[in-house]
């Protein structure tokens, strides 16, 4: 018997996405991406998402599946995103699922969103397996988690404010670059020379938490000092340091819980290891300190239905399946699966 050919649907925020998994391979993976709905707002509203979603899913799921080649009845299981994430989004993900996998009369699985990033290195890097470090960064959630073995999952360090992607959507928006903000950054900065200022970097003290919120302070107050004094500095400058402050503890945290563990592998996962700036300085980080790094693509650093499909290939095989009555949950927690 080969491995399992898996439906992944994702609806935990702002994006539709379904995907054809079996093994390592995907078959399909389609996207119907609400940014341009959000972005007039200057971020994500939950009920547009969900309805949004209402919308997307079914074309999706079709589409998905003809891409793949493949016929409902063919699938073995089907996966959807449980939580955490806006729960009117969640439900129009995961009820289709539900609805899909009833009617075919084959396995459903709820699957943890922040699970669904860890497996996302697994689609490309056949030789990605535990134990392993692994940075989550998204717009929700920033975790430093060790994973001892597939489904063992010890979180070492989190933000005790707001995420990363957070952050960067926060800053972007201030300094006037759009939604979503980290790509925004991204590109901006890539002009830019970061050493005009140096944003603090804070929670020097904790190996492997982060905070994010009084970086967006300084960078008001900066900027506002800035204008004051008619010497507001090019924006891709404020860009390349603002990046530059996230990038460095991103990478310092990761490599304090490689150095404290003894880990020889790292990985990453979450929109923000789309980031150009952060996949260069882990990459350097890890080839001087010879330990191997396991970055998905961008396109599957941020969500997708495939990574959810692979977390769910784990959780079938393991017999986890999703009872009917077992409902979405925003405020899942890794630590507790
Ligand atoms: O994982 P994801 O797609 O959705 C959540 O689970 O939240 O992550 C979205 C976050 C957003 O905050 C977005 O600004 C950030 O990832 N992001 C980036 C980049 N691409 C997406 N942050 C920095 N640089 C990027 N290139
Ligand atoms: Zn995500």
């Amino acid at each position: 018997m080969g491995s399992p050919l898996i439906l992944g649907i994702e609806t935990s925020c702002d994006e539709t996405g379904v995907a054809v998994v079996r093994g390592h391979e995907i078959l399909a993976s389609v996207l119907s991406s609400q940014v341009d709905a959000h972005a007039r707002f200057g971020g994500v509203v939950p009920e547009v998402a969900a309805r949004a979603h209402v919308e997307a899913i079914r074309p999706m799921a079709h589409l998905a599946l003809r891409q793949a080649g493949v016929h409902s009845d063919q699938l073995d299981a089907v996966a959807a995103t449980r939580g955490p994430g806006l729960v009117g989004a969640l439900m129009v993900g995961y009820s289709f699922a539900k609805a899909m996998a009833w009617t075919l009369e084959t396995p459903f699985v709820g699957i943890d969103h922040m699970e669904g990033h860890l497996f996302a290195p697994r689609l490309e890097h056949n030789d990605f397996e535990p134990p392993a470090i692994v940075l989550l960064a998204s717009g929700g959630h920033s975790q430093i988690v060790h994973v001892r073995s597939w489904g063992t999952y010890e979180v070492l360090g989190a933000t005790i404010d707001d995420a990363a992607g957070e952050a960067f959507d926060k800053i972007a928006r201030f300094m006037g670059l759009g939604f979503p903000g980290g790509p925004a950054i991204d590109r901006a900065a890539v002009a830019g020379d970061p050493s005009i200022v140096k944003f603090p970097r804070a929670l020097r003290d904790r190996p492997y938490d982060f905070s994010f919120s009084g970086l967006k302070t300084s960078v008001v107050t900066f900027l506002e000092k800035a204008k004051a004094s008619n010497a507001v500095p090019p924006l891709p400058d404020v860009a390349a340091a603002v990046q530059e402050a996230i990038v460095d503890v991103l990478v310092d945290k990761t490599f304090n819980a490689v150095e404290a563990t003894g880990v020889e592998r790292v990985a990453g996962g979450g929109g923000v290891l789309a980031n150009s700036r952060l996949r260069a300085r882990l990459q350097e980080e890890a080839d001087r300190r010879g330990v191997a790094l396991h970055l998905p693509s961008p396109a599957l650093c941020t969500d997708n239905g495939a990574m959810i499909a692979a977390a769910g290939e784990f959780r079938l095989e393991r017999g986890d399946l999703t009872p009917w009555d077992i409902d979405v949950s925003s405020s899942l927690r890794l630590a507790d699966l």
